[in-house]
């Protein structure tokens, strides 16, 4: 069939795929340790549910207006305004179907063809193809652990010219867990204040910080907040992935192009799930439940960390925040497997490896541009990530 060829630039996306696939495995009753979902283990607090079931016997199960319930955006508002210190309208906002979709009507209704968007990697993997997609070009600004995987401010001044229309700035970061530093976040502040470049902040996993404290540019510069778009949502704070419920706050002119598009699109988020989102950002206890979470993926942070760092040939960056470990696996790939004529010498090789013979699901680097790495979630039990980092270690010791 003749299909748009607008799609000729994007990849189905690797972390799905690898999810699909350790789930098939598992379906056949195969005992696969799963890495690679991006997702919290943990249920959605009930005052959540609650507020969800309320809804659904109160009869709030029909059309909501397009940008989400007043309520809701209101809500949002008063948490950035709590949290960061600079006010928005409920207007400034649009709640949309995941922090995802929030992104791709932003990157709609922001770039022409050619519009250039600046990207640090490793990077999420949706970014350069909801860019690409909309006919922009993500300019990839390279990083490695050993710089913890921030930019310099020469590389960030380089990257950033006249066509750059927007700077995604995602910290704790998937798929490392970095923190940007405060540098990094400064040097991107002086390079497009005043000009017509978006700063996409990408807050996502700010309630899941390990090491200091969460920081936007808009903490640091809140003169900025016209070239801010601050996007955030429900899943991965609240444990509500299925949910869909995503948030950006901006200004009037881009929310109002983005909600345009999300008219003619999904319309609103399902109006039940915002209801429980409006529970969770304001509902008694919830803070409680986030905080328990957040100290749950503490214990295990530092369980991965260690047990990785004790294999040889693996050397593992310890995150700030998120819930992944993204360690450097570079020495096993020149090594080679047990029947095999040459070193493994590719992520992706060691990724079939790992799944194929050793029964562990994780993500190749290079799905995140940066080869050589692999991206664990430690989004599942101390019992998972133990019998997970022994196979590793196994295959580690297989490999000649
Ligand atoms: C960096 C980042 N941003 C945004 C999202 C979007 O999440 P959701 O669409 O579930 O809200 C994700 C999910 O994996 C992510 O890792």
């Amino acid at each position: 069939m003749k299909l748009a060829k607008r799609l000729d630039v994007v990849k189905p996306s690797p972390t799905l795929a690898i999810t699909a696939k350790a789930r098939e495995m598992k379906s056949k009753g195969i005992d696969v340790v799963g890495f690679g979902a991006g997702e919290p283990d943990f249920d959605t607090p009930s005052m959540i549910k609650d507020a969800a079931k309320k809804a659904i016997d109160a009869g709030f199960t029909k059309y909501t207006p397009t940008n989400g319930i007043v309520e809701l955006r209101e809500a949002i508002a008063a948490r950035i305004q709590q949290e960061h210190r600079v006010s928005y309208k409920a207007s400034e906002v649009l709640v949309s179907c995941g922090g995802k979709h929030a992104l791709y009507n932003l990157f709609q209704a922001l770039l022409n063809d050619g519009d250039e968007v600046v990207i640090f990697t490793p990077y999420w993997v949706s970014y350069a193809d909801m860019v690409r997609v909309a006919g922009g070009v993500p300019v990839l600004v390279e990083t490695s652990m050993d710089t913890g995987f921030d930019p310099s401010p020469e590389q960030i001044r380089k990257a950033i010219g006249p066509k750059t229309r927007a700077v995604i700035v995602n910290s704790p970061s998937n798929p490392t867990g970095a923190m940007l530093s405060r540098r990094t976040l400064e040097t991107v502040i002086s390079c497009v204040k005043g000009t017509e470049t978006l700063i996409v902040s990408d807050d996502i996993y700010d309630k899941l910080v390990y090491r200091g404290k969460f920081e936007n540019v808009l903490d640091l510069d809140p003169s900025l907040q016209g070239q801010v778009a601050l996007v955030n949502g429900a899943s991965k704070t609240f444990s509500m992935t299925g949910w869909r419920i995503g948030w950006t706050a901006g200004p009037q002119a881009l929310i109002s192009a983005m909600q345009k598009l999300q008219d003619n699109s999904t319309s609103n988020p399902a109006s039940i799930s915002q209801k429980a989102a409006l529970g969770a950002l304001t509902a008694p206890g919830v803070g409680d439940e986030v905080e328990k979470m957040r100290r749950t993926f503490d214990e295990r942070r530092k369980h991965i960390v260690g047990r990785l760092n004790a294999i040889d040939g693996v050397r593992c960056f310890d995150p700030g925040g998120s819930f992944y470990a993204f360690p450097y696996v570079g020495e096993l790939l020149k090594r080679t497997a047990p029947g095999a004529s040459a070193p493994l010498g590719t992520d992706d090789k060691l990724i079939d490896l790992l799944l194929e013979k050793h029964l562990v699901a994780a993500v190749p680097g290079s799905a995140f541009g940066a080869p050589g790495y692999m991206r664990l979630s430690f989004a599942t039990s101390m019992e998972q990530i133990d019998k997970g980092c022994d196979r590793i270690a196994e295959m580690a010791k297989s490999l000649k």
